[in-house]
């Protein structure tokens, strides 16, 4: 069969590789505690879904592209009150299902085929849209590897590649390792696009989603040659609904506009009500937050008690943890899987090799089923079969 040559070129997705070796280890009756995935099993606020409900039409007719002003008002006072950014309801902001389709559209956007300058640069390990939507887009991707501190400096890159380069990504906090850029670095990665004029796309679904400190936001820095991504997914407990935003340059907001009308991935307007609430209310998430501390100290202290070690993992609500000495990411997890403990290999999110060495967790099982999981989790580390 003769299919775009650019499937055949992705990996398979990490949800898929790891619902593959769920399914099997369920198969044998083993209860899973599943922290592979960044999906909240947490239920929606009913404020959220009855707003959702109410909105339901009579007669169903197709959504526009901009969703309703109402939203787009609700979503200006939610970046007032966050960022103390000041955005144009009517031009600096459109709404979106979900920032997945973002990360994958934007590319499409930006990039000239025809063009020597085609190069896109994302955070390595990443989320895997980024470099996929510019491959489908006929860009060239540059995955700008991260270890250490996992924070991207953009700056440090060679003036001859960014000289190449039309889009770059961050995203902050960052998936997979949750490390969060500060205000100084949001502004020198600004500066760098600015400088060479590349469009500036930071991915903030994770902004909400965090323990200590609230992280910063582009918007705090800039609005010139960015574009904000914003989701419900994770900050309200929404994933299944698909909703999110865009907001910043109105002139790249309006291009962004004029391609939606293409490939029909406009919010439904029923879910638009849903967001419109959301997005004014800030209670909620901070509610899901005093949860995720709680989950947070349990796994902070078992990690100390065996002693794992992790690296950035400041916000969302990953841990981004080494695997203990001499034993490879895979193999560590493979062996958690058995006892029933899904966490993502950290190659999962890399492309060749970044990652290597790292599990990730996802605490988004509820805090009673973490605390049942770290019992288990222990007895596999005091069997420790890797040394077997
Ligand atoms: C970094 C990052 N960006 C975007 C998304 C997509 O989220 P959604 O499309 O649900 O908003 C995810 C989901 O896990 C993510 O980790």
């Amino acid at each position: 069969m003769r299919i775009n040559p650019v499937l055949n070129q992705l990996s398979t997705y990490p949800t898929v590789a790891l619902d593959k070796k769920k399914a099997a280890v369920r198969a044998r009756g083993i209860e899973l505690f599943d922290f592979g995935t960044g999906d909240p099993i947490e239920p929606t606020p009913a404020f959220i879904t009855e707003a959702i409900h109410n909105a339901i039409p009579l007669i169903s007719q197709y959504p526009t592209v901009a969703g309703s002003l109402e939203l787009r008002e609700s979503i200006a006072g939610y970046c007032q009150r966050r960022f103390g950014c000041a955005l144009d309801p009517a031009t600096q902001i459109l709404p979106t299902s979900g920032s997945k389709e973002v990360c994958f559209h934007l590319p499409l956007v930006v990039i000239d085929r025809q063009a020597s300058d085609r190069t896109v640069i994302f955070p390595d390990p990443g989320y895997p849209p980024y470099q996929r939507g510019t491959l489908f887009a006929g860009g060239t991707p540059y995955p700008q590897v991260l270890t250490g501190d996992y924070k991207q400096r953009i700056w440090e890159l060679p003036k001859e590649l960014l000289a190449q380069t039309r889009l770059v990504w961050i995203n902050s906090p960052h998936n997979p390792s949750g490390a969060v850029l500060n205000r100084e670095d949001l502004r020198r990665t600004w500066e760098t696009c600015r400088e060479h004029d590349i469009l500036l796309a930071s991915d903030e679904c994770y902004m909400d989603v965090y323990d200590l400190e609230p992280p910063p936001s582009i918007l705090e820095v800039a609005t010139e040659g960015v574009i904000a991504v914003h989701s419900l997914s994770k900050r309200s407990g929404m994933t299944g609904y698909r909703s999110g935003f865009v907001a910043g340059d109105p002139e790249w907001i309006q291009v962004f506009r004029s391609f939606r009308v293409n490939p029909g991935v406009v919010p439904q307007d029923t879910i638009n009500a849903g967001a419109t609430v959301a997005w004014q209310d800030d209670e909620h998430p901070e509610r899901r937050r005093e949860t995720l501390r709680a989950k947070k100290e349990l796994f902070r202290s078992f990690f100390e008690e065996v002693g794992l070690k992790t690296a950035a993992s400041e916000a969302t609500f990953y841990f981004w943890i080494r695997t203990p000495d001499g034993v490879d990411e895979h193999t560590y997890a493979d062996h958690l899987m058995e006892a029933g403990i899904v966490v993502s290999p950290g190659t999962y999110f890399g492309l060749d090799g970044a990652g290597e060495g790292f599990v990730r967790i996802a605490m988004v099982p509820e805090l009673a089923n973490c605390a049942r999981a770290i019992e288990v989790w222990r007895g596999v580390h005091q069997q420790a079969p890797w040394k077997a």
